[in-house]
C-alpha cells in the first residue's frame, strides 16, 4: 500500500501511520519525525530545520523534498510506504510524483483526515510522545497507564515544542494556506478519500481501512 494522510496538525495523521504501518508491514515516513531527529542529533539538517519547526513555520520545500527523494529509494519502501506529514506544499506534491514516477511506485490512495480546529488545539495541547518509541498519548483521550511513563518501552514522556497554543494556532493557519489546496489537487487525480478524523482512534483507523477497501476489524 503506497498511502498518504493529509490533514492537519493534530489530525492524527502519526497516530494512524503507525497503526497502518504495522498493519501492512511499510514503513511509516515522517518528515517531521526525521527533521526532530536530525535536530535532536545536532546535524546540519537539525540547525537548519529548527527555527522554522520552533515557529511552526514549514521547512523549506528543497530541504524536506531531498529527505523524501532519498527516503524512498531504501529498500524498505519496495513494499509500500506511508507518508505522515508530506507533502505539504503544490511544489513538494510534484516533486512526489516525479520521483514516484522515477522509481515506479505511483501513489494507491490519499487520505485526507479533517477534523474541527478547537479539536485540534485540545489535542496537540495535551499531546504527549514518548523519548525512547515515539509513541503518542494525549492526556485526556490516550493517556499512559502511569503518568509521564511509556506503557510500551518505559521511557519517559515529553511535550513538544510546537506543542504550545501560540505556535499551534501558526500552525492551523500554515496548514490552511499551504497544505489545504492539496485536497483539492489529489481529487482531481482521483486518489482523493476524506473521512471524518472525529470518534476514537479505533473508529478512525476503520473509516480509513475503509477508505481503503480494506478489512474493516482491523487493525
Ligand atoms: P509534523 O511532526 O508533521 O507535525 P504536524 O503535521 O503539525 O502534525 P502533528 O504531528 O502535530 O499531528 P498528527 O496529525 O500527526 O497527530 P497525532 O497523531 O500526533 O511537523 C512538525 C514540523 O516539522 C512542521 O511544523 C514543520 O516545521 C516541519 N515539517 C514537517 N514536515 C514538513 C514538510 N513536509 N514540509 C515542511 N516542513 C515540514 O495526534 C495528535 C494528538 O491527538 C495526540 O496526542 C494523539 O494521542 C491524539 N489523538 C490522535 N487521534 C485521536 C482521536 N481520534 N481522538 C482524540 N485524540 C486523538
Amino acid at each position: 500500500m503506497r498511502l498518504i494522510l493529509l490533514g492537519p496538525p493534530g489530525a492524527g495523521k502519526g497516530t494512524q501511520a503507525k497503526l497502518f504501518a504495522g498493519r501492512f508491514g511499510a514503513p511509516q515516513i515522517s518528515t517531521g519525525d526525521i527533521l526532530r531527529q536530525a535536530v535532536a542529533d545536532g546535524t546540519d539538517l537539525g540547525r537548519k530545520a529548527r527555527s522554522f519547526m520552533d515557529q511552526g513555520a514549514l521547512v523549506p520545500d528543497e530541504v524536506v523534498i531531498g529527505i523524501i527523494e532519498e527516503r524512498l529509494r531504501k529498500p524498505d519502501c519496495a513494499r509500500g510506504y506511508i507518508l505522515d506529514g508530506f507533502p505539504r506544499t503544490l511544489r513538494q506534491a510534484e516533486a512526489l510524483s516525479q520521483t514516484l514516477r522515477a522509481i515506479q511506485a505511483p501513489l494507491d490512495r490519499v487520505v485526507s483526515v479533517e477534523v474541527p480546529e478547537d479539536d485540534l488545539v485540545r489535542r496537540l495541547s495535551g499531546r504527549r510522545v514518548c523519548r525512547g518509541c515515539g509513541q503518542m498519548y494525549h492526556v485526556e483521550a490516550n493517556p499512559s497507564r502511569q503518568a509521564g511513563v511509556c506503557d510500551k518501552c518505559g521511557d519517559s514522556l515529553y511535550q513538544r515544542d510546537d506543542d504550545t497554543e501560540e505556535t499551534i494556532r501558526h500552525r492551523l493557519r500554515v496548514y490552511r494556506e499551504q497544505t489545504e489546496p492539496l485536497i483539492a489537487y489529489y481529487d482531481q487525480k482521483g486518489l482523493l478519500a476524506r473521512i471524518e478524523g472525529c470518534g476514537s482512534i479505533e473508529e478512525i483507523s476503520q473509516r480509513i481501512a475503509r477508505a481503503l477497501g480494506r478489512d474493516e476489524s482491523r487493525p
